[in-house]
Order: C-alpha cells, then structure tokens, then sequence
C-alpha cells in the first residue's frame, strides 16, 4: 500500500498509541469532521441527519452491504422515529410499504383483551416496516447524498478521545490498516463493538440487569395469524406473535436458559405455540417453514455517560434494553436525533453545550424505556414453580393483566410508554 494517498491524508506511517505500530498503518487521513462506528440505525440516522446539516461525516462498517441490508431485526418503529425520519426525507420507503398498527391483544386463561392504544394515551401508533428495509433505504439515502461509507472496514481501535482530533483505526478490505482523525466520533457499533472498549474502566457508570427469562426468536415463511400483535401469558411460558410483512411473522416462544435454538423441531415449535396461544378458543395458526430462529436473553444495561471526552455512544453501544417492548432501534433514532443536533451546533455553530448536554438529555428517556420494557416483562412472564413467591409474583401478574384490561387510566399510561420513547 505504501505510496497509496487517501484524500486529505497525511503521509503514511504515522503512529497511532495503543493500536497499530507505526510500521502497521499504510495511511493516514483527516477530512472528516465526524467518524461514524457502524452502520446499524444508529450510524446510518445519525450519518444522514450530519450530512443534511452539511457536516463532514465517513461512516466505517466492518460487514458487507449485503449482510447490513439482510440482516432481520426489528421492524416496529415509534411515532417518534417516523417523526425523526420523515422531516428528514428518510422516511420514503416506509410511508409506502410501512403499516399502521395501533392495536395489541392479551391472551390469557381467562380469555382474550385487546387495547387499541393507538386512541390511548398520546393517541400515537406504531408503524410495521421491517429493519432491515429501513436499513436499506438509509444506505441508499446516504450514498445518494453522497455519503462516505465503507463497509467490510472493521473500526479496531480508537484513540485520543481526550485530545482535540481523536483517531480511529480501521482495517480495510486489503488487510491494510488506515488511521482516520476527525472533531468527533460516534461510536454507533452496537454491545459488542470497539467503541464501548475504547471507554476507560471507570469512566462510565454501567448499571445492569440479567432479567433471567429467554425468548426463541423465530421467523416463520407464513401469513400473520391474527391482526394485532399478541402476547400469550401462559404458566409453561410466554409466546408472542408479531406481524412483519404480508408473507413473514415473528414469533417468540419463552425458553429455558441455555436451549440451543436448534433443539425444537418446526412441528414442536407449531404446536408449543398454538398451545400456549391457546389456539383452540382462538383459532388456528398459519403455520410455515421457520426460516429463522435465534434465541435472546434478555439482559438490559445502561451506560451513564454515554460520551467520553470527543466519543458518542449511540444505540446498542449506549445500552441494551430487552427486546420486550420492542424499543432499542426507536432508542438509537432518538439519541441519533439529539447527537446529530449537538454535533452540527459544535461544527457549525461553535457551541458546544447541546454536545455538552448530549446524555443528560437522552439518559432519562433511555430509562423511562427501560423501566417500560421491565414492566412488560413481569407482565409477560410469570415466575415457573410452586412455591410461596412464584405464585404470589403469578397473583401479581394476573392483576395487572386486570387492571390493564380495566382501567382507562392504567390503559392511558401504557399507550403513552408503549409508543412513546
Ligand atoms: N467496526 C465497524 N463496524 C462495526 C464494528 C466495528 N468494530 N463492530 C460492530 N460494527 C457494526 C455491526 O456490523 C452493525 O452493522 O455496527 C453495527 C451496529 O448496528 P446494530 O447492531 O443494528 O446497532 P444499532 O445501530 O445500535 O441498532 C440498535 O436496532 O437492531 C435493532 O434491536 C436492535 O436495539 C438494536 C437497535
């Protein structure tokens, strides 16, 4: 590679403390004001919101095109994230194939409630439109925007965060290593990233919480067998059913800690799940081949800050939240919202307290999620076993399960948090 200039590079060979050897990095480059770590909903918001407020931003990740645009997820987005990304002319695809859905059912031994919280609480819906569309279209967004992103260009060390330019360390397809200095770095590559390791021990609070309960989360080749979204409270364990698109439905099944995903056969998963869906009362299922299982623990954590000094963690590097209320990409668009804001207010406005302010503003939101998506799960899930707190905590659940299917008020305070992020 020697020999090779990037665009606005200095010349090769520059040392970079605590990652590469000197000897190890063929360029190096600062035309970026912004680095952006990983184009999930995270980065991919985040990088749009920068480049339609004319900041500088290159946006490194480390899987292919393919794979990023493949990848199924989530798909359940907030009234919020449709806000964030239709006044930003990201929301095309979504206001096209995307589907309103306003309505949730409760299936339990004492039959079956619906709440249409879509009339409830902030009168707010969600929209159905699978992640990895959404991914897509930011993708294409971004490059038609002229966008600089990489992929298949792993991030594998960041440095300097304390300094005034801190530097990213990023290999590229060849193997060659490249140094990229920039204002800031947004570090929007998930739990399992670099940018939560370039974090000293120490610096940040983590606050975490391993809520003990499993989901097997399945996608099936088959129609949605039922309108709503539908949580089945059952003593052998939850299942819920989501709809995703006309021909794919996400199901999850409840399991014990530490099942391989492969243990169930299709037919056992149909029939665990039109028996705790109680499909006997409430008809059949539309069955199909299970063209994706996976299984999900279901762990939350926060991080306080979530910055350190010139690096920004954005979405599943800024915390994890269980995927019971259906809440982590509607967390990564609102706190992409926010940095983009702070970001182009430093870059373009030289202020620096909205940045300054960046997890002060997102923290309480972030937690307001996470004690929602805890209360969803103790609603969901009843502890197994017969001794004297497993069904004292059932009791409990199946009040709540009444108190939501009757109170006006009680129905008002989850539409709003149900939605609202
Ligand atoms: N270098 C570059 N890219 C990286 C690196 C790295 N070292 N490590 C991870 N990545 C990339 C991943 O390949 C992935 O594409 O970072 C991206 C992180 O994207 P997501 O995992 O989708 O995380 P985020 O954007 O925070 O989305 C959050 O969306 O998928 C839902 O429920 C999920 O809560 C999650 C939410």
């Amino acid at each position: 590679m020697s020999g090779t200039t990037m665009p606005g590079t200095t010349m090769p060979g520059s040392t970079v403390p605590g990652t590469a050897g000197a000897e190890d990095v063929a360029g190096a480059e600062d035309a970026a004001e912004v680095v952006i770590v990983g184009a999930g909903p995270a980065g991919l918001v985040l990088g749009n919101l920068l480049l339609g407020a004319g900041v500088r931003c290159t946006v490194l990740e480390r899987q292919s095109r393919a794979h990023v645009e493949q990848r199924a997820r989530a798909g359940f987005l907030a009234a919020n994230t449709v806000r964030v990304l239709t006044e930003n002319g990201l929301a095309e695809g979504l206001l096209k194939d995307g589907r309103q859905h306003d309505t949730c059912a409760f299936r339990t031994d004492r039959g079956e409630f619906h709440l249409t919280y879509g009339s409830l609480g902030r009168g707010e819906a969600h929209t159905v439109y699978p992640q990895q569309h959404l991914v897509r279209d930011l993708v294409a967004e971004f490059l038609a925007r002229g966008g600089d992103l990489r992929f298949e260009t792993p991030v594998v060390g960041i440095t300097g965060l304390t300094g005034d330019r801190p530097a990213v360390t990023a290999q590229s397809a060849d193997g060659t290593l490249h140094r990229l200095s920039a204002r800031f770095v947004a570090g929007c590559d998930g739990r399992h990233g670099t940018a939560r390791t370039a974090v000293p021990v120490g610096a940040v609070r983590r606050y975490r919480r391993d809520h003990g309960v499993t989901w097997l989360a399945l996608l099936a080749a088959a129609p949605q067998s039922m309108g709503p979204v539908a949580y089945a409270v059952h003593e052998d364990g939850f299942a819920g059913h989501m709809a995703r698109t006309p021909d794919i439905t996400r199901y999850y099944l409840q399991v014990p800690r530490g099942e391989s995903p492969d243990t169930r056969p299709d037919a056992r998963i149909w029939a665990d799940l039109a028996h705790r869906m109680r499909a006997d009362r409430h008809g059949p299922l539309h069955e199909g081949p299970i063209v994706e299982r996976r299984t999900v623990e279901m762990t939350s954590d926060v991080l306080d800050p979530i910055q350190y000094g010139r690096l920004f963690l954005v979405g599943d590097a800024a915390g994890l939240i269980s995927p019971a209320a259906a809440k982590g990409a509607n967390l990564a668009v609102m706190e992409a919202e926010i940095l983009a804001r702070g970001l182009t207010a430093a870059l373009r406005g030289g202020d620096e307290q909205p940045l300054a302010r960046y997890s002060a503003d997102c923290l309480p939101r972030i937690w307001r999620a996470q004690e929602f998506s805890h209360w969803m799960i103790n609603l969901l899930h009843g502890p197994a076993g017969s001794d004297d707190d497993a069904v004292f905590l059932r009791a409990l659940q199946q009040a709540r399960l009444e108190s939501l299917q009757t109170s006006r008020r009680h129905q008002d305070h989850f539409a709003e948090n149900y939605v609202g992020i």
